[in-house]
């Protein structure tokens, strides 16, 4: 029961719509709830390129669905997903849809009133503030009929023996002492990085994926995971060395390149297994990264083979 409080509005027979590109963040609680609730839960589907398409779109989201809940950008494969034309989608069959924004604000401005998204969640941690702190946005209207899912100090109006009252937004879903030096430094984190400005992000991450999916093209041994169009992907590109195991990949590329490169599956087992792929290698730039550290793991990427034993 504690569990389904405030889950009324999925029943038997409903339906919730994720993506096969999914982290098992946006994963694991729709399984949870599907199944206590006996609800589906449904995969819209990527093509060649890692793109969600219109059809996906259109048919999987049906009258049956309740709540869409799909992430901005992909953390294995970096491609963005057409998020207007989903949440457009979730509300002509009257969902809620939520975007799984970790991979998204850190990379590309982003307004939510635009995208018209009843809910929005990302991570401080990726975004140069310390782990344990993020943000939920979610619509005033939506969180005002919503019971609190915590019980705690700080979230109440009056309590008497047998019953309480609750305080208003926010704090009504806010039980318990704050994480308050988080708060702060994802403050600092958001104004540091709006003064760098998303222009500037883009397009260095933009020059930096350029050079290295050139770089990784002109190698035999590659095979690079999504869209071949550099544009696509946002600051992230998975890809798999021939023969070589992912682990082998990176702890090389750390020893001798001092690079940190990372491997397996990245939370992302169900998308894993529908590329057929055990695991990949996976890099990821941000706006502090500069050419020579692309071309520094390019070196390294190209000596792989070689460091085990393969003639090139
Ligand atoms: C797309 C995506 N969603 C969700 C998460 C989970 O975020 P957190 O670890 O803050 O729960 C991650 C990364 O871990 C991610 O890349």
């Amino acid at each position: 029961i504690a569990y389904t409080y405030g889950m009324e509005n999925i029943q038997e027979g409903d339906e919730i719509v994720i993506s096969i590109l999914e982290h098992h963040s946006n994963i694991l609680p729709w399984q949870m709830i599907a199944k206590l609730k006996k609800a589906t839960l449904k995969y819209m589907y990527i093509n060649d390129e890692g793109i969600i398409s219109d059809e996906e779109i259109q048919t999987k989201i049906t009258p049956k669905t309740k709540i869409v809940s799909i992430t901005q950008v992909s953390n294995v494969l970096g491609i963005a997903t057409p998020l207007k034309a989903i949440i457009k989608k979730a509300h002509e069959v009257g969902a809620i849809a939520i975007v799984d924004g970790a991979q998204g604000a850190p990379h590309m401005a982003t307004d939510v009133q635009d995208l018209d998204c009843d809910f929005y969640a990302f991570s401080g941690h990726k975004m140069l503030a310390p782990m344990g702190i993020g943000v939920l946005y979610g619509k005033k209207s939506i969180l005002e009929q919503m019971p609190p899912f915590l019980r705690g100090g700080e979230m109440i109006e009056t309590v008497s023996e047998q019953d309480a009252t609750f305080a208003p937004l926010p704090e009504k879903f806010e039980a318990g002492t704050p994480n308050v030096s988080g708060a702060i430094a994802l403050k600092a984190a958001i104004e540091y990085i709006n003064q760098v400005g998303f222009s500037y992000i883009e397009q260095q991450e933009e020059k930096l994926m350029k050079i290295a999916m050139e770089e990784l093209s002109k190698l035999p041994y590659i095979t690079i995971y999504g869209s071949p169009d550099y544009k696509k992907h946002k600051g992230v590109l998975s890809f798999n060395i021939q023969d070589i195991h992912p682990h082998d990949v990176s702890s090389l590329v750390d020893y001798h390149g001092n690079i940190a490169l990372r491997a397996g599956n990245h939370c992302a087992h169900p998308l894993l297994k529908y590329l057929n792929a055990q695991s990949t290698n996976r890099i990821s730039f941000y706006f502090y990264n500069t050419k020579e550290d692309v071309y520094q793991f390019i070196e390294q990427i190209k000596k792989v083979r070689s460091y085990l034993g393969y003639d090139v």
